[in-house]
Formats: structure tokens, C-alpha cells, sequence
């Protein structure tokens, strides 16, 4: 029997992880610009968690989750994102009361049962940030701004966000109402899906990727165009936010999202480099969904991201990839005596911040060479009898060829290694 990963899963294999640690950290430094601080919550939690956070007319939670029992016959799920995994900490931990504003971000694994196709997997990673305890529209322009940001950093251009608002729970109910009058005479043409979406919650037939429902839902009206007063002079202050801080985007009626819990102010940023899985990320407002967890009323807004839709844009566009680990030092070994030197010369390089290796397969001279250059050592030290006798060495910068003569002890070749060109 052959061992694969599991359908929809994949492994990050060393010579390309780089892109994910250059995704993470980017969204790392982010963070601490914009001053996100991180939280870190588990994988399961309790099903009701996302049947009552995300809705129960999701495709998310109807056919998607990877839900189970525990052997004590609970019901958990491995989290499909983090939004009401941190709205849940939020008040598990009475952050309410100790500090009702917080902004937080995240970095983590995500499980949804989709069909795996390109940029879409059944585990993923999202990064993600949610600002909790504040209506201002300028909290919706700084996590539009903070995604943006983002983008420029990575060096990504040529994306657009599509913007748009979905209005309160009242305007939502209105515009449901409107959507249901809409489709009412064309259900018959409709997928069995969004039929069983007419009943229970009419704006997810707008999430439907099937040819025959889309004409009939391009035809649909726009869910900005039924705000109220309050809804509409939010957006509006959004918009001049985003104006005011020169970032470009669309409003685009069709993006509804397809979680239950948003409101207001809904976005996606899109790149054509990823085919019909075009967003790289989305989010908005979710100003109910604290209190739908049974918390006070306290909004949100925030957005998640899928880091391997990042990495597949950015080497489509054909970024180098990041330069794999490099190391400082390699030392190579003639003799017994000599190989008895370098293992503990390394491990005392180790400790004093170098980043060093040795063969530990008892190789010619040759081979260690090899090694040394597959690692793209910047130097090497070879340590033969003559040197383990004398105590001194030849260090090697592998760019210019340059050798200078050291002493084997550890200070002084992290003095050298530090500051190359200068010799004791
Ligand atoms: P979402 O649109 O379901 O929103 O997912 C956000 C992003 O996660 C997507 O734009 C995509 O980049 C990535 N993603 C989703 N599903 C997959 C998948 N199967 N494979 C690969 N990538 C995927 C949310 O999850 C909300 N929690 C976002 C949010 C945060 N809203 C407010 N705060």
C-alpha cells in the first residue's frame, strides 16, 4: 500500500516553503504596522459554533464541514474559518468587558469538504484579521487598506476589489424578500440547489456558480440599491475613506458573501491569474454575529485570506522563489580526529548564533565539497589532522574564494563569519 496525502490535502515540501514563510511573515509585519495582535484559537470546536455563527443555509456548514463525534458523543467540527472561532474567544474570555476594542489577526489551517480544484483544497490556509467593537467606516477602510497593503508588499499588482453592501438585518430582510420576488418565476429554469436556497435564504442562490442560474441572477437587483438611510450613509462614508486614501475599487452588486453573518460592507479582491477561484481574499461587517453567539451586541469587520492562492499568484507571475535557507558555515572533515573537531566545533557555533553543518555520513572529501555547495554555504573550513594538531584553519568565503587563517576556537570564527574580511 502507497501512502498519499489525503484528497484535497497536499504537502509543502522544503525546496517551496519559502512561499509560505514569505506569505506569513509579510502578513506578520503587516499586522504589527496596522497594530493587529495575534490570536491563536484551536481547529475543532463545538459544531453549533458555525451552524449558528455561519448559518445553517450556508453551503459552508450544509455540506461542507468536517464534523464528527467525539467518543463522548459530542459533536465537533475542524474549524472552515476563524471569524467565529475568534468571535467565540472573544467572549469565552470576557474580552468585552476587560478591553471591548480588539484588533486581531490570524494564521492558521482551515478544512471545508469542496471539490479540490486549482487554488481550493479541503485543508487551506488562511490568514486573517478581524477588528472587533467598532461601527466607524474607518475601521472598514483600515482592513481594506490593511489587504491592499498587503498586496503591495508581496509586490503584487493588477488585482481589483470588488466592494459592495448588503445593509442591516432589517435591509437584508428586505432585499431577501425582493430576491425571492425575483426568482419566483424562474425557479423552474434553476438548479435543485438554489431552488432549496429560494426557500430557506434567497440571497445564497447569488453565491451559485451554475451556467444555467447565472443569467437569471445577473439579471437580479442589487442588494446597495435597498439600504436604509444608516446603511447607505455607511457605505458612503466607507467609500470616501477609500477614496481618500487612493485605493481603487469597484462596487460590484453581485458579491453578497457567502456566510450568513455579514452586514454592510462586503468585499473580495480578485486576481484573473486564478481562474473561476479568482478571490484572494474577502470579508466585511458582522455586526450581529457576537450577539448571535450570545454576546452583547458588539460589530466586527474583518477579512481571510487563502496563503495558497497567494503563493500560486505569485509564482504564476513568475517571483523568483524565495532563496531556500542558506547556511553561514560548512565544515568539512579529513580523519578521525579532524571529524571529532567539527561536531563540536559546530554545536558550539550553534549556540553562539551561526547557522552550521557538517556530513554525518562518513563521505569523501569530495562529497562533502558537493554538500557544502548544494547548501550554499558563504563558507567552508576544512579540518584535517594537520589542522586538528595546529589548531588553526582555513576559512573559505565560497563568493570571492578569499581564505583567511583562524583559530579553531568559536569566538573567533563567529568573529570572522560576522565580518568578513577581517582576520585575527
Ligand atoms: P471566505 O470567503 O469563505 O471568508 O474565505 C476567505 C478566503 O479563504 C477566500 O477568499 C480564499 O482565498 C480562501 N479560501 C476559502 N476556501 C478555500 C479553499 N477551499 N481552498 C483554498 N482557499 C480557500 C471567510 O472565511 C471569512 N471568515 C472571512 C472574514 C473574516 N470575514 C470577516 N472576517
Amino acid at each position: 500500500m502507497r501512502y498519499d496525502p489525503v484528497r484535497g490535502t497536499y504537502d509543502v515540501l522544503p525546496d517551496t516553503a519559502g512561499w509560505w514563510q514569505v506569505v506569513e511573515a509579510a502578513v506578520r509585519d503587516v499586522a504589527r504596522r496596522y497594530n493587529y495582535r495575534e490570536i491563536r484559537t484551536p481547529i475543532l470546536e463545538h459544531t453549533e459554533l458555525f451552524s449558528r455563527g455561519i448559518g445553517e443555509s450556508t453551503d459552508v456548514v450544509n455540506k461542507e464541514m468536517y464534523t464528527f463525534q467525539d467518543r463522548r458523543g459530542r459533536s465537533l467540527t475542524l474549524r472552515p474559518e476563524g471569524t467565529a472561532s475568534v468571535a467565540r474567544a472573544y467572549l469565552s474570555h470576557g474580552l468585552q468587558t476587560e478591553a471591548p476594542f480588539q484588533k486581531l489577526f490570524y494564521v492558521g489551517p482551515m478544512f471545508r469538504y469542496e471539490k479540490p480544484q486549482k487554488g481550493r483544497f479541503r485543508q487551506f490556509e488562511q490568514y486573517g484579521v478581524e477588528a472587533i467593537g467598532s461601527l466607524d467606516p474607518s475601521l472598514d477602510a483600515e482592513v481594506i487598506a490593511f489587504a491592499w497593503t498587503l498586496m503591495d508588499d508581496l509586490g503584487l499588482g493588477g488585482l481589483w476589489l470588488r466592494l459592495n453592501s448588503i445593509g442591516c438585518a432589517e435591509d437584508r430582510d428586505r432585499y431577501r424578500d425582493i430576491l425571492r420576488r425575483h426568482f419566483a418565476d424562474r425557479l423552474d429554469r434553476m438548479c435543485s440547489d438554489c431552488q432549496r436556497r429560494h426557500e430557506m435564504n434567497p440571497l445564497r442562490i447569488l453565491d451559485c456558480k451554475e451556467d444555467r442560474c447565472r443569467p437569471h441572477i445577473d439579471a437580479a437587483p442589487g442588494s446597495a440599491e435597498h439600504l436604509c438611510s444608516e446603511c447607505a450613509d455607511h457605505f458612503a462614508q466607507v467609500r470616501t475613506l477609500l477614496d481618500e486614501l487612493g485605493l481603487s475599487y469597484e462596487i460590484d452588486p453581485r458579491v453578497v458573501r457567502g456566510l450568513d453573518y455579514y452586514t454592510r460592507t462586503v468585499f473580495e479582491l480578485v486576481s484573473s491569474d486564478l481562474g473561476s477561484q479568482d478571490s484572494l481574499l474577502g470579508g466585511g461587517r458582522y455586526d450581529g454575529l457576537i450577539e448571535a453567539l450570545g454576546g452583547p451586541p458588539t460589530p466586527g469587520v474583518g477579512f481571510a485570506g487563502g496563503t495558497e492562492r497567494l503563493v500560486i499568484v505569485l509564482r504564476e507571475r513568475g517571483s523568483r522563489v524565495p532563496s531556500a535557507s542558506t547556511i553561514d558555515l560548512f565544515l568539512a572533515t579529513l580523519g578521525g580526529a579532524g571529524r571529532r573537531i567539527a561536531f563540536r566545533l559546530a554545536e558550539a557555533l550553534r549556540r553562539q548564533g551561526i547557522a552550521v553543518d557538517i556530513d554525518h555520513r562518513d563521505r569523501s572529501f569530495r562529497k562533502q565539497l558537493t554538500l557544502a555547495n548544494q547548501l550554499a554555504a558563504r563558507f567552508l573550513l576544512v579540518i584535517g589532522d594537520d589542522e586538528a594538531a595546529s589548531g588553526r584553519g582555513a576559512l573559505k568565503e565560497m563568493a570571492t574564494g578569499q581564505e583567511v587563517s583562524v583559530d579553531l576556537a568559536p569566538e573567533t570564527i563567529v568573529r570572522a563569519v560576522e565580518r568578513p574580511g577581517s582576520s585575527d
